[in-house]
């Protein structure tokens, strides 16, 4: 194969970074917003600071389009806090949270940059889990239809791009993580009513944005992480299989196709599942026709054949950000994933792949041949100012000169890739790591410890922004439209 030097990007292609609701807002009780899910959630990860106040983005709105504005960003993705729109069971509309998305939006509009937004980034209002029963209840799918409907009402005269649910793969094959599995005493079979009832609101979701929309386009979130296979033995080749089956294929299948693959139904069969298929359901699925699928991916996995007789062991994520803390899954007679000797990991343990992205690209285009769109990539990591008050985070602009890098290569494989959008625009809250694990091109000033304590005193840090030495390298590459790499590149090698 032939490649230019640097591979080239499209004209239009849209540049920016990502982020969501619950972990950037913060103002958790400001406004009329009542308590989500992922608050409850955020609460069990002590020492670190919970989702109160996070990078404090809803008092710095203005501050923070203008610094997107600076960078040269061309589109953002974030998410639409279900209960800050909807925030109690009567179904009112809390004019304060749509106001709040107006401003923003319109700030985006004003500096031309495109808003790309997630509907569900796991913000489930607290009224729906405990009035309505949460994802495992069907009641909870005209409670989504209705807030859907608002946000395409709301804000589809200026919102063209929306994204569903965002990786609804990865609440559903680790559904402990982020609570998803709360309540439920089987999760091995009830994790299909629930993931069913999650797809019924999908597809909910893009029928309505077909209707409501002007010239709107709608996708899913996928949270992909390749499975490569641990050896050339058949075996590892079935394993990595399996495992891409169990954690994103069976997924991406039934969004593309609006139906449940032979593989999943034969699974469902031989494991006497019952997934609470109702008259019409089907019908509803397969009438759902998305426009493009949106990636988040940050790193690979490798997989190694599990025999029926191995002893069982639970994905176990790095809690901490010492490295070696991780604890893969075994599956017996499935798969097992183990480390990858040919690339580095970071501080949690993640693997450093910018090949994975390229991988990751290519697979989706082949298998499905529709319009793909970065949504998150990204670098985690312990960060401190220095003594002149600055972060020098070149770990950061290597990962992502690497995976841009890749993913251009991508582009010039064949890929239709629109946009590309690293998590995350600043630092703000991990799923499980407070602010500790930093991902931001800027730096917000504050620590867990200062968030904790702002809880108690009841005042809010200032959370100042600070423009990391990513947000300057990035900001050039971006302007230039992918020419200017500030470096060399590994190529992968
Ligand atoms: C993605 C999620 O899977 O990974 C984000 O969509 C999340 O919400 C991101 O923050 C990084 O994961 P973590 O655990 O490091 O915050």
């Amino acid at each position: 194969m032939h490649y230019n030097q640097h591979p080239r990007f499209p004209q239009n292609f849209m540049w920016g970074a990502s982020s969501a609701a619950w972990q950037v807002e913060g103002a958790v009780a400001e406004d009329g917003r009542t308590p989500a899910i992922i608050d409850l959630n955020s609460k069990t990860k002590a020492p670190f600071a919970d989702n109160s106040i996070a990078a404090d983005h809803y008092h710095h709105v203005k501050e923070d389009v203008a610094l997107m504005a600076k960078c040269g960003f061309s589109s953002y993705r974030f998410s639409l806090s279900w209960p800050r729109i909807i925030p109690a069971s009567n179904g009112e509309v809390n004019q304060a949270g749509i106001s709040f998305y107006n401003n923003l939006i319109d700030e985006l509009k004003a500096h031309n940059i495109e808003p790309i937004v997630t509907l569900y980034h796991y913000d489930m209002p607290l009224w729906v889990e405990e009035e309505l029963g949460g994802w495992k209840s069907r009641a909870t799918i005209a409670a989504f239809e209705h807030y859907a409907r608002t946000c395409f009402e709301a804000f589809g005269d200026r919102v063209k791009y929306w994204l569903s649910i965002n990786e609804q793969n990865m609440q559903i094959a680790y559904g402990d993580w982020l609570g998803v599995s709360k309540g439920c005493n089987d999760w091995f079979r009830d994790q299909w009513r629930v993931n069913h009832i999650i797809n019924l609101c999908h597809a909910t979701a893009v029928n309505l944005c077909h209707e409501l929309v002007e010239g709107g386009k709608i996708g899913p979130v996928p949270g992909m992480v390749p499975i490569y296979p641990a050896s050339s033995h058949p075996m590892d080749q079935i394993a990595a299989m399996n495992a891409e089956e169990f954690t994103e294929k069976i997924w991406n299948d039934t969004y593309v196709f609006g139906r449940y693959s032979n593989f999943l139904q034969a699974y469902w069969r031989n494991n006497n599942i019952d997934p609470g298929i109702e008259p019409g359901d089907e019908e509803l699925m397969a009438s759902a026709h998305i426009d493009f699928i949106a990636v988040n991916c940050y790193r690979s996995n490798t997989a190694k054949w599990a025999p029926a007789s191995a002893k069982p062991q639970a994905y176990q994520l790095n809690k901490t950000g010492e490295k070696g803390k991780l604890v893969f899954p075994v599956v017996p007679g499935a798969y097992q994933l183990v480390r990858n000797p040919h690339v580095e990991y970071t501080d949690w343990d993640w693997e450093i792949d910018p090949v994975s992205l390229r991988y990751v690209l290519r697979y989706l285009w082949d298998h499905y041949q529709l319009p793909l769109m970065v949504t998150e990539n990204g670098f985690g990591a312990h960060e401190h100012k220095d003594e002149n008050g600055e972060i020098h985070d070149q770990a950061r602009i290597n990962y992502l000169r690497e995976n841009i890098f890749q993913l251009g290569l991508a582009i010039e494989d064949g890929c239709e890739v629109i946009s590309y959008n690293p998590w995350s625009f600043t630092d703000l809250l991990s799923t499980g790591n407070g602010i500790e694990k930093r991902y931001g091109l800027v730096y917000i000033d504050v620590t867990d410890d200062e968030l904790n304590q702002a809880q108690l005193s009841g005042v809010v840090p200032p959370c100042t922004r600070i423009e990391k030495d990513s947000f300057t390298w990035y900001s050039k590459l971006i302007t230039s439209n992918g020419t200017e790499w500030g470096g060399d590149i590994s190529h992968g090698c």
